[in-house]
């Protein structure tokens, strides 16, 4: 009989139309840490079509030998996705699955990847790479040059979450004047990953270091922080007054890189 004093559930507002698309989530289901189940993924994507994103690119986590996926096993699970989602007729309130790539861990796995040059690409173009949170990787320098001469475009995952480069930014200094570009976590702006990514991350935009947001949906835990994200008023003020290049990530012209 008191229905009416229970809250409505929170919904999103379309803060992120600005970016259009998200070039970071992990809503390929079963294949990583990530979704669970295609109805788990159209929960978050729900979500992420009212934050005002139109299309999405998946990126699974490869990562050895936790993750040891395979390029062309996701590329068909990608598109049996896409099948059955349509099939449900979720199209009109969901972002378009727009496409599929990676997020790859700088590990053994990835170096063995380099010689063969098996990457799926974000639009195409970018390898979005990640380190672990735990550990600086050893001869970091050497793989990135080495990527950098097969014409490889690398934008680095969320730079803001790694521990060993919070207290000083000499190394991702370094890295911007290697070129390599820089994609924040929407979430650790909204304080998701505690107060020092945030405060990182926030840093690193006043630089001007940062060209990429992405929303690194996982689940529908994730969703709902994404909700509180769309209403920060800090977060809006950002997307209102900074230019991001994720509405143009496909078609930057990153020059030679191989391509499955
Ligand atoms: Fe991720």
């Amino acid at each position: 009989m008191f229905n009416f004093l229970k809250p409505k559930p929170k919904t999103a507002r379309p803060t992120f139309a600005p970016l259009g698309i998200d070039i970071h989530c992990h809503l390929l289901p079963s294949v990583d840490d990530g979704s669970k189940s295609n109805e788990e993924s159209i929960a978050c994507l729900r979500i992420m079509h009212e934050a005002g994103f139109n299309k999405v690119i998946c990126t699974p986590h490869y990562q050895y030998p936790r993750f040891p996926n395979e390029e062309s096993d996701i590329q068909q699970r990608f598109a049996d996705m896409k099948l059955d989602l349509a099939s449900q007729g979720v199209s009109s309130v969901i972002p378009e699955l727009a496409g599929v790539a990676g997020e790859y861990r700088v590990d053994t796995g990835f170096t063995d990847r380099m010689s063969t040059n098996k990457f799926l690409l974000v639009g195409g173009h970018y390898l979005l790479a990640e380190f672990s949170l735990h550990q600086q990787v050893m001869g970091l320098d050497e793989i990135l040059f080495e990527l950098q001469m097969k014409n490889y475009e690398v934008i680095l995952a969320h730079p803001e979450r790694y521990p060993y480069y919070s207290s000083s930014s000499s190394k991702l200094q370094h890295f911007k004047d290697m070129g390599i570009y820089f994609q924040i976590n929407i979430l650790s702006l909204q304080g998701f990953y505690g107060e020092g990514p945030r405060r990182k991350a926030y840093e690193m935009i006043e630089k001007g270091w940062v060209e990429f947001l992405g929303t690194d949906m996982h689940n529908t835990l994730y969703a709902q922080a994404l909700i509180d994200a769309s209403h920060d008023h800090k977060i809006i003020k950002l997307l209102d007054t900074h230019k991001f290049l994720n509405s143009q990530v496909f078609s930057a012209n990153a020059g030679e890189a191989t391509k499955i």
